[in-house]
């Protein structure tokens, strides 16, 4: 694996490999890598011919600098585990490589963007959308895989990519959770003991709730009930949990016939800031295991 620093190397490295015909896929990331990137490395390898991983902690969709300090930086720790996984390029610009003195461009997103993660944290996906945008000029890739943990990401970028006519397919991949059903972040890391038991709560609450959406429960009470059992759980403050159209995240109030749906939500445990989705209904496998667990530990 090489590992490129500047938007000049990485350039030249595409433009042979694509003078030999191959396809190129990106899967960007803030580092601090864990299982749920490393899935991603693996579904862009079996796709495409050329992998790129990139590594940069972008100031801009940052909101609260205190956030932006303390998230983990593990450089070489990720640069060991791409290689494993077969990665043949790691990008890693720096904050001026990326951001040259003089830069004055953002891209703003509406629709998608707005409510959620969007509320709750003023300008963050105009940050994400510039850097993606940023990230997929720099690198030229075919196609780009993200996470759907961060399903209003997803969808943000999609719009953006349908609204800017930009030549690349995005390929979504389904969230890896860890064996109590916790969805893999690299916040995880910073959970207490005690907050991390506590963080399970979190995808089986949503699970719960989506199920009794799904068979008739009115939203709101479900809504309702989903945040009061998260406060018990020690979750302060819950940020939000909604029912959204999973093509547009336009807020819903009842399920609509033929419109694939999703909840999602995001709450904190201490100072670190959780978040999860599932669609509605939940997926069977992963609520019958939360059963089976549930029955195994009472
Ligand atoms: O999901 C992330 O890690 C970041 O938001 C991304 C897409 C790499 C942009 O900085």
């Amino acid at each position: 694996m090489e590992t490129i620093s500047t938007v000049a190397g990485l350039r030249a490295c595409v433009r042979a490999w694509k003078r030999d015909g191959a396809r190129v896929g990106v899967v960007p990331t803030m580092g601090a890598l864990h299982e749920g990137h490393l899935s991603l490395v693996q579904a862009a390898r079996a796709r495409m011919d050329r992998v790129i991983a990139t590594v940069f902690v972008n100031p801009m969709q940052f909101d609260n600098v205190g956030d932006l300090e303390t998230y983990p930086r593990t450089l070489g720790q990720d640069a060991r585990l791409l290689a494993s996984t077969g990665v043949d390029v790691l990008y890693a610009p720096t904050a001026v490589e990326m951001y040259p003195p003089g830069f004055a461009t953002r891209i703003a997103v509406a629709g998608a963007a707005a409510g959620l993660c969007g509320g709750a944290r003023p300008g963050h996906f105009d940050g994400v959308a510039t850097v993606v945008c940023k990230l997929f000029m720099q690198t030229l890739a075919d196609c780009a895989f993200f996470g759907e943990k961060d399903f209003q990401q997803v969808q943000v970028i999609r719009r953006m990519v349908a609204d800017l006519d930009l030549p690349i397919e995005i390929v979504a991949c389904p969230t890896r959770r860890e064996a109590d059903g916790l969805a893999r972040s690299s916040r995880n890391r910073r959970l207490t003991p005690v907050a991390r038991q506590a963080a399970a709560v979190l995808p089986r609450v949503l699970a719960a709730c989506a199920r009794d959406i799904a068979m008739g429960t009115e939203v709101a009470a479900a809504l309702g009930s989903a945040a009061e059992q998260l406060a018990d759980a020690g979750f302060a403050p819950v940020d939000y949990i909604e029912l959204r159209a999973e093509a547009d995240l336009a807020p819903l109030s009842a399920l609509l016939p033929g419109t694939p749906t999703r909840l999602l939500a995001a709450a904190w445990l201490g100072d670190v800031r959780l978040i999860d989705n599932m669609p509605v209904p939940p997926p069977e496998d992963y609520f019958n295991k939360q059963l089976i667990n549930n029955d195994k530990s009472s």
